[in-house]
């Protein structure tokens, strides 16, 4: 499938620009109001006891600010960030190497947390517990464990999928946060930011109207703008007003509420081939040709979190709301399934 313009996940073209978008400093960071307030606290109380931060799990929807927040809790430590993934540390050895490496008071972001095989989890739980590396030396009955002592370190472990880690490794992290969407007064003020930066003028209607179709998502909001910014530089007279993002999102196919038409597929399919549901996931991934994780991380958290889609026990519903949206008839059967 072509690269969707409202995905969360990180795309191709969201290169270097979107580096020098990101916050570099908690101050300069919008939004998650709680996390911050409660990560500065435990910044500051650990810079001042000489300890190394607690370790930090950050879970939630993709494009929320994850891996920016860790290089930011990085920063205001004070320290280096060395950034990797769960799927990029194949072998035990892997991640003894990256263990033994970190400088004092270290941050280890680890993105894709729960995509750590077995054997790599299990390094990490002495490590993170009593900064301390198991070898074990020889094979059978003569062989023999050997303790290593690490530098003390934070690991900050990010997923989309909280339900996926495995309970001995949640349990050692001291802090574990969810990031939610975010509102859309403070995507205005992430646009507004971010055009600011790009020195494109910008109006209050045309941060409205990419705000209202970022899907509650920085990382979306970043590259409307930027996409809008090229019909603003071809089209019009260069400045965002809400006409010309309003014509640019129309030719992006993006809609006022960021649904693209992948996810008006998804909704129609469900009303037109399930009645409106429930639909096993299975099931609905194959209709509409797509994996069912890309479902469940991608499309689901936004469609529920709009009030388009509900999770049952039985399958997925769609809503009346959803069916509104899209100006099809909300189906009888699925108006007794609905929670509402
Ligand atoms: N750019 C991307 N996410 C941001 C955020 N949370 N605050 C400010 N700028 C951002």
């Amino acid at each position: 499938m072509e690269e969707r313009i409202i995905s969360a996940r990180t795309r191709s073209d969201d290169d270097w620009q979107e580096v020098s978008l990101r916050p570099r400093t908690l101050d300069e960071y919008i939004g998650q109001d709680k996390l911050k307030e409660n990560l500065q606290v435990f910044i500051c109380a650990a810079k001042e006891r000489g300890d190394s931060l607690d370790h930090v799990l950050l879970y939630g929807p993709p494009g929320l600010g994850k891996t920016t927040l860790a290089a930011i809790i990085a920063a205001e430590l004070g320290v280096n960030l060395r950034a990797t993934s769960g799927p990029a540390i194949e072998r035990p050895g892997d991640l003894a190497a990256i263990l033994t490496n970190l400088a004092p008071y270290d941050v280890l972001f680890i993105d894709e947390i729960h995509r750590l095989h077995r054997t790599v989890e299990e390094v990490l739980y002495p490590a993170m517990e009593d900064f301390a590396l198991d070898i074990i030396i020889g094979k059978g009955p003569s062989a023999r464990s050997l303790r290593l002592d690490l530098p003390p370190f934070t690991l900050i472990g990010a997923t989309t999928r909280a339900g996926a880690l495995s309970s001995p490794l949640r349990d050692r992290f001291g802090v574990v946060s969810r990031l939610e969407f975010y509102r859309e007064e403070e995507l205005q003020e992430i646009v507004r930011r971010a055009a600011r930066i790009l020195q494109v003028p910008i109006d209050e209607e045309g941060s409205r109207q990419i705000a209202s179709a970022a899907r509650g998502t920085p990382r979306v909001a970043n590259r409307l703008l930027k996409r809008v910014r090229d019909f603003a530089q071809i089209k019009a007279d260069n400045e965002i007003t809400g006409d010309v993002a309003r014509l640019a999102l129309q030719m992006l196919e993006v809609d006022s509420l960021g649904l693209d038409e992948v996810d008006r597929f998804l909704l129609r399919t469900m009303v037109e081939k399930f009645s409106g549901g429930p639909v096993g996931l299975d099931t609905l991934a194959a209709a509409i040709s797509e994996e069912r994780e890309t479902i469940e991380d991608i499309f689901e958290p936004y469609l529920m979190q709009i009030g388009f889609l509900q999770r049952t026990p039985r399958g997925r519903i769609v809503t009346q709301l959803a069916c509104r949206h899209l100006g099809v008839t909300f189906p009888e059967s699925a108006q007794q399934n609905s929670l509402w």
